[in-house]
C-alpha cells in the first residue's frame, strides 16, 4: 500500500512538547504523521483542515493543551467550537468524519502522545488511502477556494469567509 500522508497540527506549548518528549524518550509510535508546529489550536482555521485533505492528506490531527492550560487562556476552547463544527461538516465535503482528530495532549504526556499518533495511524490505515474521487471533489475544492476570497457567485462580495 502506498504511504499514508497523515498531517498534525499541534501547538507549541504542550503537544509539541509532548510529541518532543516521546521522541527523546525513545517511544515506539509510527513515522506517518507529519507534524506542523502552531503557537496555539486557537489558531488553526479550519480551511487548514480542508486544505490538508485537499492536497492529498489522508488523515489529518489537531492536538493542543488539556481544557484549562492553553497559554493563551481560551485558543483550545475557541478550537474545540470551531472544529467539532468542522468535523459534522466534513461528510458535506465528501471526507469521511473519521479521518479527523482533535485531542488534547499536555508537555508531560509522552506516554499519552505515543498512543495517540499510534491509534491514529492505525485507524487510518484501516480505513485506507483517500480516494481521488474524496480529494479535491469539487464541494472541498470550491469551499476551500471560496474560503480564500473568491467572489460570492450571487453577491459578488469577496466576503465569502465563513465565520
Ligand atoms: S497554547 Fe496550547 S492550545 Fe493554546
Amino acid at each position: 500500500m502506498a504511504e499514508l500522508k497523515l498531517i498534525g497540527f499541534l501547538c507549541n506549548w504542550c503537544s509539541y512538547a509532548g510529541a518532543d518528549m516521546a521522541g527523546t524518550a525513545r517511544m515506539k509510535q509510527p513515522g506517518e504523521l507529519r507534524i506542523i508546529r502552531l503557537p496555539c489550536t486557537g489558531r488553526v482555521n479550519p480551511l487548514l483542515i480542508l486544505k490538508a485533505f485537499q492536497q492529498g492528506a489522508d488523515g489529518v490531527l489537531v492536538s493542543g493543551c488539556h481544557p484549562g492550560d492553553c497559554h493563551y487562556n481560551e485558543g483550545n476552547y475557541y478550537a474545540r467550537r470551531r472544529l467539532e463544527l468542522l468535523s459534522r461538516m466534513l461528510p458535506a465535503f465528501g471526507i469521511e468524519p473519521e479521518r479527523f482528530h482533535f485531542t488534547w495532549v499536555s508537555a508531560s504526556e509522552g506516554a499519552r502522545w505515543a498512543d495517540v499518533v499510534t491509534q491514529f495511524t492505525r485507524k487510518i490505515e484501516a480505513m485506507g488511502k483517500m480516494s481521488g474521487a474524496e480529494q479535491g471533489t469539487p464541494p472541498a475544492k470550491a469551499s476551500c477556494e471560496a474560503g480564500v476570497g473568491a467572489p460570492d457567485e450571487q453577491t459578488g462580495s469577496e466576503d465569502a469567509v465563513p465565520a
